[in-house]
């Protein structure tokens, strides 16, 4: 089965069989008789933060169950949103927003699915999918049973959660459970969103769907739409180094971007770090570096992931080099070369 369309970054790549379930029971039967057959199973999205290497020697299931109900609270104040995996992000974003629901405004344009939005905990311009979920439910891979999930055991971080880690291929997240609200909470701190908002709404107060719109135009200017350019968003993750190492760095780059956590810890933006390192905008062939953002690596087509993969050693060479930093991939990397 090629799995071509399904990754953003659209390499070639092939599975042993590949099931698209339209109900969370029929996703069941599909674990129970890959289980049956002794194969692997690997779970995907919308691919959009996957690198796929050519040979998957597994069955490959993407959830195509997404039902959606909002479901208010008696005094109408809030709500509690019901979303099954399939369906996608950005859709669920501009549901809530349209219907002037607060809450997830600032994730709009994200690519991918909403169980996937989980595992690298969704986030951008101040907000991550951490701050608005309740729980979830997992479906074991082992024996197809479900449970409910609390935040806390999501073990969300930057880009982070158990599902990366101790339940990485063990489950298939079926549908979460978000809280939205009627109370007007704009988050505008972050690049011009309040200039773009203020403009939108010409003196009269901010809607969710005004500062969803603001970050559709300042994503559209900065990153390349997956459907017109191969990529799977930021390649890497921001570097978080202890405030020493930073101090250090920025008696040689004083303009070095800096953000301090609430651990004491710093992070950099590790799209400066490769930008100062000359590589914005290089081509290699059929891959490059996106000449408006750094961060994200592009595939112009017909080319093979080993390229990537050869590209993004030379910018983590590059940034270790320059700054004594390594970069850590972001987007999980899936399969095997072919023997
Ligand atoms: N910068 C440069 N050159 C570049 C890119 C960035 O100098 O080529 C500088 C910017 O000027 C800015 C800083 O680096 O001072 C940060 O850049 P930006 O605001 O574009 O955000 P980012 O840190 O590069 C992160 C997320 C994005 C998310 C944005 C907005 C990660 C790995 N990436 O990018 O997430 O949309 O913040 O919140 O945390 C993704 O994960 O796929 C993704 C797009």
């Amino acid at each position: 089965v090629s799995l071509a369309a399904c990754n953003t970054l659209g390499f070639a790549a092939r599975a042993r069989s590949f099931s698209e379930p339209d109900s969370i029971e029929a996703a069941r039967q599909q674990v129970l008789a890959v289980q049956t057959a002794n194969e692997r199973l690997i779970v995907i999205g919308g691919g959009s933060n996957l690198v796929l290497l050519p040979w998957l020697d597994a069955h490959v299931m993407r959830p195509a169950f997404d039902a959606l109900t909002i479901v208010p609270s008696q005094d109408g104040l809030s709500a509690t949103v019901h979303v099954e995996a399939g369906r996608r992000w950005h859709d669920l974003v501009m549901t809530l927003a349209s219907q002037g629901w607060w809450g997830l405004e600032n994730l709009a344009l994200i690519p991918g699915c909403c169980g996937a939005a989980p595992i690298q905990n969704i986030g951008a311009y101040g907000v991550e999918l951490a701050d608005h979920l309740l729980r979830l439910e997992v479906m074991s891979l082992e024996d197809g049973s479900c449970r409910w999930m609390s935040r806390d055991e999501c073990q969300f971080g930057y880009r982070d959660s158990i599902f990366k880690g101790a339940l990485e291929h063990r489950v298939l997240i079926t549908r979460l459970e978000l809280s939205v609200t009627r109370e007007a909470t704009p988050r505008l701190g972050y690049g011009d969103l309040v200039r773009r908002v203020s403009d939108a709404m010409s003196g009269e107060l901010p809607t969710p769907l005004a500062v969803a719109n603001a970050v559709i135009a300042t994503r559209s200017e900065k990153l390349p739409d997956p459907a017109v350019l191969g990529n799977a968003g930021s390649f890497f993750k921001n570097p978080q180094l202890p405030a020493g190492q930073v101090e250090a760095l920025l008696q040689r780059y004083p303009a070095m971007p800096h953000f301090v956590q609430a651990d004491g810890s710093v992070k950099l933006a590790a799209g400066w770090l490769i930008d100062q390192c000359g590589l914005k905008g290089v081509r290699r062939d059929h891959v490059g570096i996106h000449s408006q953002q750094a961060l994200v690596l592009v595939h112009f087509g017909g080319g093979q992931v080993s390229e990537l993969l050869a590209l993004a050693a030379e910018v983590r060479d590059a940034v270790v080099t320059r700054f004594g930093v390594t970069l850590e991939q972001e987007p999980r990397l899936l399969g095997a070369m072919p023997d």
